[in-house]
């Protein structure tokens, strides 16, 4: 499986997504700063795969503590979360994976553990986030099959692969859970503008495991599927409000509107730690602008003139209407939302 992310002793090693794939670069993060900064710069990105890179972050940076008595070291801990809540602020996973790690600690602080005994509580936390991110995606995988006809052409937008979680992925875990499961697949994958997750990385994995990929750019998925040549939409999630309206990669909603004008059904995979019950719905989302650099350039290549301004929202909201069924470790939810999410953590 891809090695997306690795905690060894006193370093976080990650693939370079984005030299993919062009190049297979590791970079090895000594620091808790280092892997805030891989996060931001999405050397690591999709929503579990920074959950998992901040859990390690922090238990990174705790391991390397100084600090002797609980007090001081709760107070470095509470900073390098801080550090890590302000990398990226539309993937939920993120914030997920903190508070469980901040729970762990108070949970060792309350049993009176050592700082040693917190340091290695913390390792084992990181480590279990990450194990049972890939776990959850298997599972997904094997429920997400299940709404894959037999022969099936499927369309996914940006990177829900391995790359985007500890393994196997969730739009790309449903896909190799179709192909496990004896189906026969092929995929087109939205190239993905301006990042170019599509065509970069999950054509790249998906090459890679020998699963027909046909790349395509953003404005070719309505000709695409006006010919009748898309029978499933399966998309990643970065956040999913309690209504079940959904945040992911800019150019997600367009694929949906476009799936519904052709009656073709739009899932969504993600794992419960995506699912965001406080946020009521996807107004509430908070979503990410990055870099103008992304638009205007591809590579070093300038493409838009100086002076042009420029909009760049990394993420837009598809409102639940659109959505066929959210696909998790726990089954398929489908509408309405609002009961079914909530009866998802019951
Ligand atoms: O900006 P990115 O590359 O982090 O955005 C990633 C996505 O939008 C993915 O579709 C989402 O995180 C799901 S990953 C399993």
């Amino acid at each position: 499986m891809l090695p997306t992310i690795a905690r060894e002793d006193d370093v976080v090693v990650m693939i370079d997504q984005r030299k993919l794939p062009a190049k297979e670069l590791y970079v090895r993060c000594k620091t808790a700063p280092e892997v805030a900064r891989a996060i931001k710069a999405m050397v690591i990105r999709g929503a579990p795969a920074i959950g998992v890179a901040a859990a390690m972050g922090i238990a990174l940076g705790t391991r390397r503590s100084t600090a002797t008595g609980t007090q001081k070291f709760a107070a470095e801990f509470a900073r390098t979360c801080d550090m890590m809540a302000a990398t990226r602020p539309t993937a939920v996973n993120l914030f997920w994976a903190i508070d469980r790690m901040k729970q762990s600690l108070a949970a060792g602080v309350q049993a009176g553990e050592s700082v040693d005994q917190l340091k290695d509580r913390l390792d084992r936390e990181a480590d279990a986030i990450h194990d049972e991110d890939v776990a959850n995606c298997r599972k997904m995988g094997a429920y997400g099959a299940d709404v894959v006809p037999q022969e099936a052409r499927i369309l996914t937008h940006c990177n829900a692969g391995a790359l985007a979680t500890a393994g196997y992925g969730t739009a790309l875990g449903v896909i190799r859970g179709a192909v496990e499961a004896g189906k026969r697949v092929t995929v087109f994958a939205d190239e993905t503008r301006p990042f170019l997750q599509g065509a970069r990385l999950t054509a790249w994995e998906l090459v890679r495991d020998g699963i027909q990929t046909t790349v395509i750019t953003d404005n070719m998925t309505g000709a695409l599927m006006r010919q009748g040549k898309v029978d499933l939409v399966v998309v990643g999630a970065d956040r999913i409000a309690a209504n079940g309206d959904t945040a992911n990669k800019i150019g997600t909603y367009s694929v949906a509107v476009l799936a519904r004008e052709h009656q073709i059904p739009f899932y969504v995979a993600a794992p419960l730690s995506t699912i965001d019950l406080k946020t009521p719905d996807g107004s509430h989302i908070p979503i990410e602008e990055r870099n103008a650099r992304e638009v205007t350039h591809v590579g070093s290549s300038q493409l838009a003139p100086v002076g042009a301004l420029v909009w760049n929202p990394a993420f837009d909201v598809t409102p639940h209407h659109l959505i066929a069924g959210i696909i998790t470790e726990r089954g398929i939810f489908r509408a309405p939302y609002t009961e079914s999410l909530r009866r998802a953590f019951e």
